[in-house]
């Protein structure tokens, strides 16, 4: 049984990263894990910075069904409920991504795995109708690696569905939630490497196809995981595509993202400027090139970063990629998010430009 721990009284925090973000009609927030709902420190900065949660893997296939049968969604609920009493919005990540298929439909027949993928979508979404501001309903459909002529990833659900598959998704999360904001989410568009210029005209191409066939997607989530060394401080074909998005009638969600200082100097103050720096000037490049609804950080605290395990940092040091230190103090990221959310206030993001399918 998982204890439902009702969320204190939010502080009143003269400076909220979700409360500055709010001025300029955004949303702030990060993932979060039913494990970071037992940390104090961390519960107390989720209540005073956060308006909007993402589970970090509680609603993820895998977790839900992790055998065949009835999905158990008790995770999700459990931040459901701490979202839902806090007043802070949810986001449903992901219902499909090549990542996260139940290990029991590895040799799955095809057939198999559509009614799998399908009845998964369908008792997600409807069991959380009405309460997500958003869904993840597609996440890194690209992988231009894969040698097709569209880019699209060779996975399972591409196998077993074809192309039409992402159609299929967005228009049965439409229909199962006609309020909330559907994402087709992707990593990797926002460096400066021919290889990611690549993969946003790639996806250019996809949004205009699918938009075409009348597909359902309301916003481009970019989940935007950094380098300190790499990202660069202005990066006009990342702002031109970011329009070209608009343009096509999507907003943007900033959906994953963190900054790693593992090809940093080992220096801490070196690393924090740099990590700072990065984060403001992406997050300036973004804000000032298109609508954007949400900003969301992988993580609040250094102390629980997926980057440990993934990119971890040669020297062997704690990595510093987000906003709060391990003992949860803010960091100059803290404030360099804090100065770029509150920058002047923007046009009503909630609505984008043009009419949506
Ligand atoms: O399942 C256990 C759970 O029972 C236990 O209570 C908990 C204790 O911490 O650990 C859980 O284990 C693992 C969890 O990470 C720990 O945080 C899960 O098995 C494991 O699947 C999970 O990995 C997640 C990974 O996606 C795969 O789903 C990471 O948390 C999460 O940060 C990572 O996030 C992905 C995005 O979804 C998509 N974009 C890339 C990003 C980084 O890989």
């Amino acid at each position: 049984m998982i204890p439902i721990v009702m969320a204190p009284a939010r502080k009143s925090e003269t400076r909220s990263l979700g409360r500055l973000a709010a001025r300029s009609g955004l949303l702030y927030g990060a993932s979060t894990s039913t494990a970071d709902l037992t940390s104090p420190y961390l519960l107390e900065a989720i209540l005073r910075d956060c308006s909007i949660i993402t589970p970090e893997y509680e609603l993820k296939w895998d977790k839900v069904s992790p055998t065949p049968g009835e999905p158990d969604f008790r995770g999700a609920e459990r931040l459901a409920a701490f979202a839902a009493g806090a007043g802070i919005a949810l986001r449903g990540h992901t219902l499909w991504w090549h990542e996260a298929i139940p290990p029991w439909l590895a040799e799955a027949t095809s057939d198999l795995f559509v009614k799998a993928a399908q009845a998964h979508l369908a008792s997600t979404v409807s069991r959380f109708a009405g309460g997500m501001h958003s869904w993840d309903v597609v996440n890194e459909p690209l992988h231009l690696e894969h040698g097709r002529d569209d880019g699209l990833r060779r996975s399972p659900f591409l196998e077993a569905l074809g192309p039409g598959y992402l159609g299929l998704a967005f228009k049965a999360a439409a229909d199962l939630d006609p309020g909330a904001v559907l994402v087709l989410n992707e990593m990797g568009l926002e460096y400066a490497s021919p290889a990611a210029e690549a993969k946003r005209l790639a996806m250019l191409r996809l949004i205009e196809r699918e938009r075409k066939a009348g597909t359902p997607i309301h916003a481009l989530g970019l989940q935007a995981h950094l380098d300190a060394m790499d990202q660069p401080r202005r990066h006009p074909q990342l702002s031109a595509f970011l329009r070209e998005i608009g343009a096509l009638g999507l907003t943007i969600m900033i959906t994953e993202m963190d900054v790693s200082d593992a090809r940093c100097p080992r220096d801490r103050r070196v690393r924090d400027t740099l990590v700072a720096e990065t984060y403001r000037c992406f997050l300036e490049v973004v804000l000032e090139s298109c609508t954007t609804l949400a900003v969301q950080t992988w993580g609040l605290s250094d102390a629980r970063t997926w980057l440990t395990t993934a990119r971890p940092r040669p020297d062997g040091a704690a990595l510093r990629p987000l906003p709060l230190d391990r003992a949860g103090r803010r960091k100059p990221a803290w404030h360099a998010l804090a100065a770029a959310l509150s920058a002047p206030a923007r046009e009503d993001p909630r609505r984008p430009s043009l009419a949506l399918p």
